[in-house]
């Protein structure tokens, strides 16, 4: 679900305060034009067939719908200066959330996924995700957003407005989640083909939860020694999917694609377009062009035994 009406932290309680004033002034502007309107309709004067028309009034001042003429500009801009008002005092409200204790989460835009850094003051704590992040609730969290290809826009409607992702600059936004929940994500700014499907998840949970979450995301993948899962290992390591993809505790190390590290504990596959299930992965790698024209990834053109295999491990790694 996507609604700013229903906020999850103060940011987006903020925002939802500002939507319900532009709302209110809004509605009362437009009754108030449709009701003149129906005034003036109605009260208009009536020429019958027989009446001559009053030629010596044109060209005279008309005094009345000057003044009243003026009111209404008056009134106009008295309203536009409230809603200026308005979003600066929601802006300022916006920039004062406390960042005491903050957790600072990297996130970069890709064509089109998202990867997000958890930063620490131990390089040894640093770990990488991708397309779902995990906060603690009541810990505000410094997002520093970045892009590497072109402008993307982050935007969690239940948490925070958006932010635009610009190539060569960085900026921040600053984020709470009072209630613990998964809240959907989205990419806000056109950025090629498949925009509509640079989708992600922020699941807030208890700072314990939290905790727990992230040691056991700073771990290794967990692999499995099942048979079959160790041939999908060789295969990963062996073929092309190093060239892109990550497994910390394996040698595969390379940044252009989603880190696969604890790949089987997410939800969603590329970026919030399938379930995570053995059979979605497994037709994802086989084509994701089918799923999602454009994308970097190639297709992957081995035997189907092998993509069981590949299948096995990468689904191995909680
Ligand atoms: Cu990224 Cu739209």
């Amino acid at each position: 679900m996507m609604d700013i009406l229903s906020p999850a932290g103060p940011q987006a309680a903020h925002i939802r305060e500002l939507w319900h004033v532009t709302v209110l002034l809004c509605t009362l502007v437009f009754a108030g034009v449709l009701s003149v309107l129906a005034y003036v309709l109605w009260k208009r004067p009536r020429a019958g067939e027989a009446d001559t028309p009053d030629l010596a009034a044109r060209g005279a001042p008309e005094a009345g719908p000057r003044r009243r003429v003026s009111a209404a500009v008056a009134a106009s801009v008295l309203g536009l200066l409230f809603l200026i008002v308005a979003s600066v005092v929601t802006d300022r409200a916006l920039a004062h959330l406390s960042l005491k204790d903050a957790l600072h989460v990297e996130v970069t835009a890709n064509q089109w996924w998202w990867e997000a850094r958890y930063d620490d003051p131990q390089a040894s704590r640093v770990f990488t995700t991708a397309n779902e992040l995990h906060i603690p609730v009541g810990r505000p969290v410094i997002f520093t957003l970045r892009s590497n290809d072109v402008i993307h826009s982050l935007w969690v409607p239940q948490l925070a407005g958006k932010k635009d992702l610009i190539p060569g600059r960085t900026a921040t936004l600053h984020v709470r989640a009072d209630q613990a929940g998964s809240y959907r994500g989205q990419c806000a700014e056109f950025c090629g083909f498949q925009h509509a499907f640079m989708a992600f998840t922020v699941v807030a949970k208890p700072p314990a939860e939290y905790e727990a979450w992230a040691e056991h995301q700073r771990q290794p993948a967990a692999e499995s020694g099942d048979a079959r899962a160790v041939r999908g290992r060789e295969l990963f390591l062996g073929t092309s999917c190093v060239m892109c993809h990550a497994v910390q505790g394996t040698s595969a190390s390379a940044r252009r694609g989603p880190d696969l590290t604890h790949l089987a504990s997410r939800e969603t596959l590329a970026a919030g377009t399938l379930p995570n299930k053995p059979d979605a992965l497994k037709q994802w790698i086989r084509n994701p062009q089918q799923f999602k024209p454009g994308v970097n990834m190639p297709a992957t053109n081995l035997p189907d035994s092998d993509l069981d295999a590949l299948v096995a491990w990468l689904g191995s790694l909680q």
